[in-house]
């Protein structure tokens, strides 16, 4: 009888999403034994603190000797979910040239030096993988890379962040302050670390600069994608939004524009009836659009340990297949054009605007003015109750470029009759 074939593996971190990811190692032993052909055995476990102790792992396994594990012949999977830029990029690099395959829910390295880990991958004829990496459980970087590679896409617009779905589902719902409903978030373990990331929006840019290097066949990196979080939202702006018909969400956004490619990620007025509008707590949804597929959408967990740890597993799997079948390495980076990165300021958008205006007549033609002189036109306007002589004015615009109406709101601000801009958010829809 041939002898059992074992693939060995390292699991570097084993936090919220390593824990959830040695949890299902020791769960699915027999079934990848059968699905793949091969036994998976994790030999190593990297960490900073050896001394802590974890729940149901073996303290032998654990080391805090990138070296010894680098040095291990016998590992052929490098399982990354540490997080972080340094010593992790650095650590990738040399497993992929030592010709070890990598797995990785990485975002924050991939959308920034994605291009380095793949020629290391490439040199090493290796396979990296990084489903987990966006939109947690839902398959998304399979599809875009290989079921959709043929659909000729132009566009990808999704609600790819656990943490600040979860935050204005329960701010929307439950009327819950910001603060309790980002510490519910974090208890849930959908936060990363430092949320700062979650809430300002970079964590949602950084999934989507790499779902447009994917779509478009062009390099889009972190730094080139425009981010607006979600810390200036108020009850009252939601209250607005619904009076209008109208839910908000944090929003990424690529197009692919005949003068480039827009990249986006803020928060969005999208009417009631959308389908991304009834995306609610950690899910995450992505809609994408080609000429040829036409409309696709995905949706599923977003965020949190065994969700994500799905997302790695099943990556895994697939490398264990690719070793056993001599076929590592085959799908590359993919990025063989370059494309421009339009600035923020040269696409276009409608816009919800919310204003103080002292409450005397001529105040609202005075700003319907200015707005008309920076081809900033209204769609629609209410104005509410003057309370102590001053009127609050709310204000939808029709599409416009980013450019114009910014001009029209600094010159607002120089106005006496404008007290306040008390909120600016974009509204979906051209
Ligand atoms: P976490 O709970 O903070 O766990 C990080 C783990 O990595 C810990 O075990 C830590 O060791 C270890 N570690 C960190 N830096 C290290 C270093 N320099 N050397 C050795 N070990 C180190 O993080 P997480 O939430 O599991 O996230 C891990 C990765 O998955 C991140 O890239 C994150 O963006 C990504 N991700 C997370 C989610 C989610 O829902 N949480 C979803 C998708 C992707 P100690 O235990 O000794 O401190
Ligand atoms: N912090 C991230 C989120 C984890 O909330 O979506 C998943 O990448």
């Amino acid at each position: 009888m041939a002898q059992e074939r074992t693939i060995h593996a390292a699991l570097l971190g084993i936090g919220t999403v390593g824990g959830g990811v040695y949890k299902l190692t020791q769960e699915l032993g027999e079934d990848i034994l059968a699905k793949t052909g091969a036994r998976l055995v994790i030999d190593r476990i990297l960490v900073r603190d050896r001394t802590k102790k974890r729940e149901g792992v073996p303290a032998a396994l654990l080391t805090d000797s990138w070296e010894e594990i680098l040095r291990d012949e016998k590992i052929e999977i490098v399982i990354e979910v540490t997080g972080g830029i340094e010593p992790t990029l650095t650590r990738l690099t040399e497993a992929l040239r030592a010709g070890k395959q990598v797995v990785t829910a990485n975002k924050d390295l991939l959308a920034e030096y994605g291009a380095q880990l793949f020629e290391a991958a490439e040199e090493g004829h290796c396979d990296l993988h990084f489903e987990a990496a966006v939109a947690g459980a839902i398959p998304i970087i399979r599809p875009l890379r290989q079921s959709l590679a043929a659909s000729q896409l132009t566009e990808v617009m999704g609600i790819v962040n656990g943490t600040t779905n979860y935050i204005l589902t329960r701010m929307a719902e439950d009327g819950m302050g910001y603060g309790e409903a980002l510490e519910l978030a974090t208890r849930l373990g959908y936060a990363e670390s430092d949320p700062t990331s979650d809430v300002e929006g970079y964590d949602a840019g950084r999934k989507l600069a790499i779902m447009a290097s994917i779509a478009f066949n062009s390099r889009v990196t972190f730094p080139q994608v425009y981010t607006e979080g979600i810390t200036k939202i108020t009850a009252e702006d939601i209250r607005y939004a619904r009076e209008f018909g109208y839910v908000i969400k944090l929003i990424a956004m690529t197009r692919l524009a005949r003068d480039g490619v827009e990249v986006k990620v803020h928060p969005m007025l999208l009417p009631e009836q959308h389908p991304l509008s009834s995306v609610r707590d950690s899910f995450n949804a992505v809609f994408v659009h080609g000429k040829a597929c036409d409309d696709a959408m995905f949706m599923g967990r977003g965020a949190g340990q065994m969700p994500t740890a799905s997302a790695v597993m099943g990556d895994v799997i697939d490398t264990m297949r690719n070793i056993l079948h001599h076929s590592c390495g085959k799908i590359g980076c993919g990025c063989y054009k370059n494309l421009p990165v339009k600035p923020v300021e040269d696409t276009s958008s409608r816009f919800f605007l919310r204003i103080q205006v002292t409450d005397k007549p001529g105040a609202l033609a005075n700003i319907a003015g200015i707005l008309g002189n920076n081809d900033v036109s209204i769609a629609q306007v209410v104005q509410k109750k003057s309370r102590d002589g001053v009127a609050e004015l709310v204000i939808i615009t029709d599409p416009v470029r980013e450019r114009h109406f910014n001009d029209a709101i600094r010159i607002l601000q120089g106005m006496s009759v404008l007290k306040e801009v008390s909120g600016i958010i974009r509204v979906y829809g051209s």
